[in-house]
């Protein structure tokens, strides 16, 4: 498929026997907690997030985790170790990059630098309602740190997380870190959270992205030309976004930082 990100051309190649998507609109049988906001048609919004000196310490708190994380790999890490540069602490070693994703996916919640209320009074604000960082689909409170080479293949390929069985119903959040700029923030196609299944063609299962497994579907195709942005929030604020958009394809076309994010997920309380 040809994507273009930023009016960019990107590699897009995805492998993986196609579904056959019906008519049906995911979000429409679903809890919709972008509803009533005026981001609602668009499904994402970018937002200051929390006080400065609180986003500072989350900021703060999370770089530590990461370098703890290269640390628990084996990675000598200092104190003041820019994880921006993180492609070159690991190298050529897919082993040592492996260490450290595998302690990212699902972290608990107790683990982050600020208690878990403070962001979702937060994201209640955004949202218009309360809600909790709590999935009630497998009881579980967890987050997510993104780590995403330059011009490496570590990201999702577009999808949506709604494909998955445990996303249903939530709002997620996007924290830049490290290394987030217009050439490697997360990308998404607006107003796709409400398109049906059939306006694109997906893997029935996991997909092949670019010679990478992946556990989720991915879109292989479209008949349009899919809008694909990089809404780019600052170091002091928060992208928030539907699970029911297509995301991800987030090629980090930076020249030499590695991006590193926080990605959360809210769920009605
Ligand atoms: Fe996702």
């Amino acid at each position: 498929m040809k994507a273009r990100i930023n009016e960019r051309d990107v590699d897009y190649r995805i492998e993986g026997e196609s579904g056959r998507p019906d008519d049906q609109v995911m979000l429409a049988s679903a809890i919709d907690l972008t509803a009533g906001q005026p981001w609602a048609a668009e499904g994402h919004s970018v937002a200051q997030f929390l006080a400065p000196d609180e986003q500072q310490a989350l900021r703060e708190g999370l770089t530590e985790l990461v370098r703890e994380f290269m640390r628990n790999a084996g990675l000598s890490v200092g104190a003041d170790f820019d994880i921006s540069q993180y492609h070159h602490a690991v190298g050529d070693s897919k082993e040592l990059h492996l260490a450290v994703v595998n302690q990212i996916k699902e972290i608990r919640q107790e683990r982050l630098p600020l208690p878990a209320a403070l962001l979702e009074a937060r994201v209640g604000e955004l949202c218009g309602r309360t809600v909790q960082a709590l999935n009630p689909w497998d009881g579980e409170r967890f987050f997510h740190l993104r780590i995403v080479r330059p011009n490496c293949a570590d990201n999702n390929p577009l999808h949506r997380d709604v494909w998955l069985p445990d996303y249903r119903d939530c709002v997620n959040i996007y924290v830049p870190l490290a290394g987030s700029t217009a050439d490697s923030s997360l990308t998404l196609v607006p107003g796709s959270h409400w398109w049906p299944e059939s306006r694109t063609e997906r893997t029935q299962g996991g997909a092949v992205y670019n010679g990478v497994s992946f556990t989720v579907p991915a879109v292989k195709g479209a008949a349009e030309p899919l809008r694909i942005i990089r809404p780019n929030p600052g170091p002091d604020e928060v992208l928030l976004f539907s699970p029911y958009l297509l995301h991800g394809g987030a090629v980090n076309l930076n020249p030499d930082q590695t991006r590193v994010s926080l990605e959360m997920r809210f769920w009605p309380a």
